[in-house]
């Protein structure tokens, strides 16, 4: 496969290997308990045990020394010529959401695999450690709440309360560890120390369309937007949807009606990038002539700007109390997630954008809509994400696509990055 840019003879992406990368991503999406509607891979499941089992022995095929935590995070190391030095660590998520795409996260897996394997045939010794990781769960969607394994690496065990939380099955995290084979007593110890890491990278698709539009080769992110998550429930009443007169009826459904809309009205009227969703909704009993007795449902807003997030957060409490008043209804809410917008490292971003220029890669500075687990290690390590293309902007539905060879090139810019990193002071 050829780049179309070419550079001293060389692809834009040399050596990195598009073809390997993509037959690992292929593999990978096997491991899928929806075949044939897109890539399902949910945490402390089958497959997610098959995914991890792959990752392991692909990452001890490359030389790495290997490791699973006790978050469910992969880990792979490969020594550095001086491993007293902080190292440098480059990864991302090996789960998916439901009905998925096969690039979401593992894209910036298998980049870093790949980063490894060419460092290797090269014969470069890098100073420092670089340390590859897939996390398990970033994307919340089994338990509500996402980034379980950098909650992990960052240590957040403190109440454990996490646990507790629940599937759509009522399963807790705590029993889905379990019967994973996992002491959930012991995820403290998947705790990093992170003064002996010097920078995070994280490679991902850019899940938006952007950089494809623009026929961008990578985005150089420097921040990413912050979020708030919270499941609501509402509780009303069941009765016969033909007999019981509206004044007399607490409908659930009605209730979350009007806050979902009140939600995704702020959203536009914020006109600043602010986003709502109400993505999981679940209705009980769920029949055309019973008036809902009970409505949960996730309230998500995402946005750079903090004001924005602070008044959904009181504007959401306000529309529950005005809809469950007028519809004799009561209502629970529980804040999944709050994560402030993060800026990333400015520094690694200029490195990134001369690794660019010297490649002969075009690029762009950009934030990032979505979230990732670079956003939350960022506050307490030099932190960059690099993207690249997602055809037609499409992402989390089955339709995502990426092509191997704009992958390589994203990972090409990472792989100067992790050597330039690595020979600095
Ligand atoms: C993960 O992809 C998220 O942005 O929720
Ligand atoms: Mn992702
Ligand atoms: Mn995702």
């Amino acid at each position: 496969m050829m780049a179309e840019n070419e550079n001293n003879g060389k692809t834009a992406f040399y050596p990195l290997n598009p073809e390997r990368m993509m037959a690992d991503l292929k593999a990978l999406s096997l491991f899928n308990s929806t075949p044939g509607e897109g890539v399902t891979r949910l945490p402390f499941t089958k497959e997610a045990r098959e995914a991890c089992e792959y990752l392991k022995k692909r990452f001890s095929d490359a030389g790495l020394l290997v490791h699973e935590d006790a978050m469910g995070n992969i880990i792979g190391v490969l020594p550095g010529l001086d491993r007293s030095l902080p190292a440098i660590a480059m990864g991302s998520h090996y789960d998916t959401v439901y009905n998925g795409g096969m690039f979401d996260g593992q894209a910036g897996i298998v980049s870093a695999l790949e980063i490894v394997r060419c460092l290797r045939e090269q014969g470069i010794s890098l100073r420092r450690d670089l340390i590859i990781i897939a996390f398990n769960d970033e994307e919340g969607v089994r338990f509500h709440r996402s980034y379980l394994g950098s909650y992990g690496i960052l240590g957040r065990d403190q109440s454990k309360a996490i646990l507790e939380y629940k599937d759509r099955d009522g399963i807790s995290i705590r029993e889905a560890m379990e019967n994973w084979g996992m002491d959930s007593e012991r995820i403290g110890e998947a705790a990093w120390d992170f003064d002996s890491i010097r920078s995070f990278i994280e490679l991902h698709i850019e899940q938006g369309p952007v950089l494809d539009k623009e026929d961008i080769d990578v985005g150089i992110v420097h921040s990413v937007v912050g979020f708030r998550r919270y499941m609501v429930t509402v509780k009303g009443r069941e009765d016969h949807s033909g007999t019981t007169p509206m004044d007399l009826r607490s409908d659930a459904v009605d209730t979350a009606a009007r806050v979902i809309c009140w939600m995704t009205d702020f959203a536009r009227m914020r006109n600043d990038g602010t986003v709502a969703t109400a993505g999981y909704l679940k209705v009980r009993p769920s029949v055309e002539n019973i008036v809902p007795g009970l409505c949960e449902f996730s309230a998500e807003v995402r946005s750079q700007d903090m004001e924005s997030l602070d008044l959904f957060t009181k504007g959401l409490r306000e529309s529950l109390d005005k809809a469950a008043a007028l519809c004799g209804t009561e209502y629970e809410i529980i804040e999944k997630m709050d994560i402030p917008p993060v800026k990333l490292s400015d520094r690694i971003c200029g490195m990134l954008r001369q690794s660019c220029e010297e490649r002969g890669l075009s690029y762009k500075l950009m934030p990032s809509g979505a979230g990732h687990d670079a956003q939350e290690i960022a506050a307490v390590c030099e932190t960059v994400m690099i993207f690249c293309k997602s055809r037609d902007g499409r992402s989390h539905c089955r339709e995502e696509w990426t092509d191997p060879g704009d992958i390589a090139k994203a990972a090409a810019a990472a792989y100067d990055l992790v050597m330039k990193l690595s020979d600095q002071e």
